[in-house]
C-alpha cells in the first residue's frame, strides 16, 4: 500500500476512534491542522523538481480530499448520535396514565358560611365583608370598649407594627363586630338627611384572630356577625330570627334556644345563645353557639345614628363551632391542618 493510502487509512481509524466532537477535532488537527501530516506533506513539495511537484501535488491533494470527506462523514455520524441520545433522554412515555387533578370541593367551614349566608339572605339580610387588619378604634373603641377598659382583656389580641393617625396600633380583628360599625356608618352616611332610613339588616362572616390555641380554639377562627337596627327592633325579633336560623341550619324543629345573661361592652343587655337538641347524639346538652345583645346606645351613636330613635340587636356566632356540631367533629384544629383525608369526607 502506498504511503498516501496508509495515511488515509490511519485518518479513517483515528476519526472512527473519536467518540465525541471534541476528540474528532483533535484527530482532525493531527492530519489537516497547521502542522498536521497532510500539511507537512504539502510543505515537502517545495523541495521537488517542477515535473514531480505537479503529479505529487495532485496525489496529495486527492488524499487530502478523501481525508476531508472522511472527517465530514464522521462529524455527521457524531452529530446524529448526539441527537439520538438527546431524544432518548427526553422521551415521553405517552402510554403512562396522566396526572389529572382529582375533583375539588369546598372546605366544610366554607360550606357552613354559605349556608348561613343563604338562610339570612332569605330573611332579608345583606352580606358584608371587611378588613382583617383593623384599627383599634373599629375593633374596640367604637364598640364601647375604649383603651384601658377592663373588657379588653376578654380578647387576647395580635397587634400589628403599624399605628393609625391617633397613634393607636392596628390589630388583627378579634371579632367581626367592627363590621357592625363599618356597615352601619356607611349606611347612615348614605341616608343622611333622609326622612326615613331603611333598616340595617346585615351579616358579616369572616376570619378573626386571637392569641388562643387548643382543641376548641384556633388563633385564626371564623365569626359571623349579625346586626339589625331600626326604629322598633327588639329582643323578640332576635329570638325569632335566631331560632328560625338554627332550625334551618340544623334542619330540625327539635331544638330549643336559651338566652343566658352575659356581658359584652357593645350590647346591653347581653346574652349568650345556647341551643339544645331534643334528639340525636348531642341530645339534651346546652351548647353555646353565639353571643348577642341589644346594641349599646354608645355604639349606635358611633354608627352615626341617634340612639333615641334607633335600636336593635347584634349577634356573633362561630361558623367553626356550628360546623363541628353539624358534622360531629370534636377537634377544631382539624379544620385548619389541611389534611385531605379529613377534608375530603365533607364532599
Ligand atoms: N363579638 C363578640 C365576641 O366575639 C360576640 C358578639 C357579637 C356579642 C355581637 C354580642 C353581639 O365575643
Amino acid at each position: 500500500m502506498s504511503a498516501l493510502l496508509e495515511l488515509i487509512e490511519e485518518a479513517r481509524s483515528a476519526f472512527a476512534g473519536a467518540a465525541t466532537p471534541a476528540q474528532l477535532e483533535d484527530a482532525k488537527a493531527r492530519f489537516l491542522g497547521k502542522s498536521g501530516r497532510v500539511t507537512e506533506l504539502m510543505k515537502g513539495l517545495a523541495a521537488l523538481p517542477v515535473e514531480e511537484k505537479k503529479s505529487r501535488g495532485a496525489e496529495i491533494n486527492q488524499a487530502k480530499q478523501q481525508i476531508e470527506s472522511l472527517l465530514s462523514g464522521r462529524r455527521t455520524q457524531l452529530a446524529e448520535a448526539e441527537l439520538e441520545a438527546q431524544l432518548k433522554a427526553e422521551a415521553l412515555d405517552v402510554t403512562l396514565p396522566g396526572r389529572a387533578r382529582g375533583p375539588g370541593g369546598l372546605h366544610p367551614v366554607t360550606r357552613t358560611i354559605e349556608r348561613i349566608e343563604a338562610i339570612f339572605a332569605s330573611m332579608g339580610f345583606d352580606v358584608a365583608d371587611g378588613p382583617e387588619i383593623e384599627s383599634d378604634w373599629m375593633n374596640f373603641t367604637a364598640l364601647n370598649n375604649p383603651a384601658n377598659h377592663p373588657a379588653r382583656s376578654m380578647q387576647d389580641t395580635f397587634y400589628v407594627d403599624l399605628k393609625d393617625a391617633d397613634g393607636m396600633p392596628y390589630c388583627l380583628r378579634t371579632h367581626t363586630s367592627p363590621m357592625q360599625v363599618r356597615y352601619a356608618r356607611a349606611h347612615a352616611a348614605q341616608h343622611a338627611g333622609a326622612e326615613d332610613m331603611p333598616e340595617i339588616r346585615v351579616i358579616a362572616p369572616g376570619r378573626t384572630y386571637r392569641v388562643d390555641s387548643d382543641a376548641t380554639h384556633s388563633p385564626m377562627f371564623h365569626q359571623c356577625e349579625g346586626l339589625w337596627i331600626g326604629e322598633a327592633v327588639s329582643f323578640r325579633d332576635l329570638k325569632s330570627v335566631f331560632t328560625e336560623f338554627c332550625k334551618r341550619f340544623f334542619e330540625t324543629d327539635q331544638l330549643e334556644l336559651r338566652f343566658r345573661p352575659s356581658y359584652f361592652p357593645f350590647t346591653e343587655p347581653s346574652a349568650e345563645i345556647d341551643i339544645a337538641f331534643a334528639d340525636g347524639p348531642l341530645k339534651g346538652r346546652w351548647l353555646e353557639v353565639a353571643g348577642s345583645g341589644q346594641v349599646h346606645p354608645t355604639v349606635v351613636r358611633n354608627f352615626g345614628l341617634d340612639p333615641e330613635k334607633y335600636i336593635g340587636f347584634a349577634f356573633g356566632m362561630g361558623p367553626d363551632r356550628l360546623t363541628m356540631l353539624r358534622y360531629g367533629v370534636n377537634d377544631l384544629r382539624q379544620f385548619f391542618e389541611g389534611d385531605l383525608r379529613f377534608l375530603a369526607q365533607f364532599n
